[in-house]
C-alpha cells in the first residue's frame, strides 16, 4: 500500500507549513507529513518553505535574520485566507510535540541549498532524538552533502535525496549515498526509471502529485509514497474509493528508450 504524505501539510486547504495544515492532514488520514525547515538567527529550527518570510507571512526579510521571538510576531495565515489570520510559523519542536500524540510519519526537508545553515543537521537530529522520534523520521534535502553529514552523525537515519532533473540511471547515484530511498519530482519518472528503482530495492516517494489520474498510476506502480497537497483525494484514489483511469507518467523523457532497461 502506498503511503500518503501531506506536502507542507494539507496545503491546498490551509496555509502551508502551519499547524492548521498539519492538523487538517491528520483529519484527512494522511500517513505522514512533509515539511520544510529553516533556521532562525538564534538557531531554532522553524517550519517555513522559503528563505524569506515575504510570500507566506505579513513580514519581510530572511528567516535567518529573525530571532525566534521576532518571528512569532508575524502572521503566517492571512496571506492564504482571513479565516487563518493569527496563525504563527511553527517551530519544529512544537510540531514534534504534537506529532507524538499521533501515529504520523514525518519527512523533514532540510532547506539548505540556498542558505548553508552551518550545523543545521546536528541541531535537527538532536531535537528529533530528544523527543524519541528517530524511528518515524525521514530526512530529505536537495543538498545531498547535508544528507551525508546526517549519516555521519548516525548511520541509522533514513535519508532520501530530492531531485528534479533527468538523472541517468539514478539508482546508481542513490546507492552511492548509502541509502535505499529517493524522493524524485514526478516529471522525472518514467516506467523504465521506476523499474530500475524496483530492481535495486529503492523506495520511491514521489513529489508533488495532486492529479488523481497520476496518483492512480503511481499506486499501480507500487511506489512507496506520494507527497501531495491534497491528501483527501489522494487517499481516496489509493484506497480505491475514488475510481479514476490511470495516466502514465513519462512522456517528457522521450529521449529515454524504455526497451534498453527491460
Ligand atoms: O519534499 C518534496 C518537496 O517538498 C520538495 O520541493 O520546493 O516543495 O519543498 P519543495
Ligand atoms: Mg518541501
Amino acid at each position: 500500500m502506498t503511503y500518503i504524505f501531506a506536502h507542507r501539510g494539507a496545503s491546498k486547504y490551509a496555509p502551508e507549513n502551519t499547524m492548521s495544515a498539519f492538523k487538517k492532514a491528520l483529519e484527512m488520514k494522511a500517513d505522514g507529513i512533509e515539511l520544510d525547515v529553516q533556521l532562525t538567527k538564534d538557531k531554532i529550527p522553524v517550519i517555513i518553505h522559503d528563505e524569506t518570510v515575504k510570500r507566506t507571512t505579513d513580514g519581510k526579510g530572511f528567516v535567518s535574520e529573525f530571532t525566534y521571538n521576532q518571528l512569532q510576531n508575524l502572521d503566517a495565515g492571512k496571506w492564504f485566507s482571513k479565516q487563518f489570520s493569527g496563525e504563527r510559523i511553527p517551530t519544529l519542536e512544537e510540531f514534534l510535540i504534537w506529532m507524538k500524540q499521533t501515529k504520523l510519519l514525518l519527512n523533514i526537508e532540510l532547506k539548505n541549498t540556498i542558505m548553508p545553515y552551518y550545523g543545521m543537521e546536528r541541531i535537527v537530529y538532536e531535537l528529533v532524538d530528544r523527543h524519541k522520534l528517530k524511528d518515524r523520521v525521514i530526512y530529505s534535502s536537495f543538498n545531498h552533502y547535508s544528507l551525508q553529514e546526517l549519516k555521519q552523525i548516525d548511520q541509522k537515519v533514513e535519508i532520501a535525496p530530492l531531485y528534479s532533473s533527468g538523472l541517468y540511471e539514478p539508482w546508481n547515484y542513490v546507492k552511492s549515498l548509502s541509502t535505499d530511498c529517493v524522493h524524485p519530482h514526478w516529471r522525472t519518472l518514467h516506467p523504465a526509471i521506476l523499474k530500475g528503482f524496483r530492481d535495486h530495492d529503492i523506495k520511491v516517494r514521489v513529489y508533488t502529485v495532486n492529479d488523481p489520474k497520476k496518483v492512480k498510476w503511481l499506486c499501480d506502480q507500487k511506489v512507496e509514497a506520494i507527497i501531495t497537497d491534497v491528501p483527501d483525494t489522494t487517499r481516496a484514489v489509493a484506497d480505491g474509493s475514488l475510481l479514476v483511469k490511470p495516466t502514465v507518467i513519462g512522456n517528457v523523457f522521450h529521449k529515454i528508450n524504455p526497451k534498453s532497461y527491460f
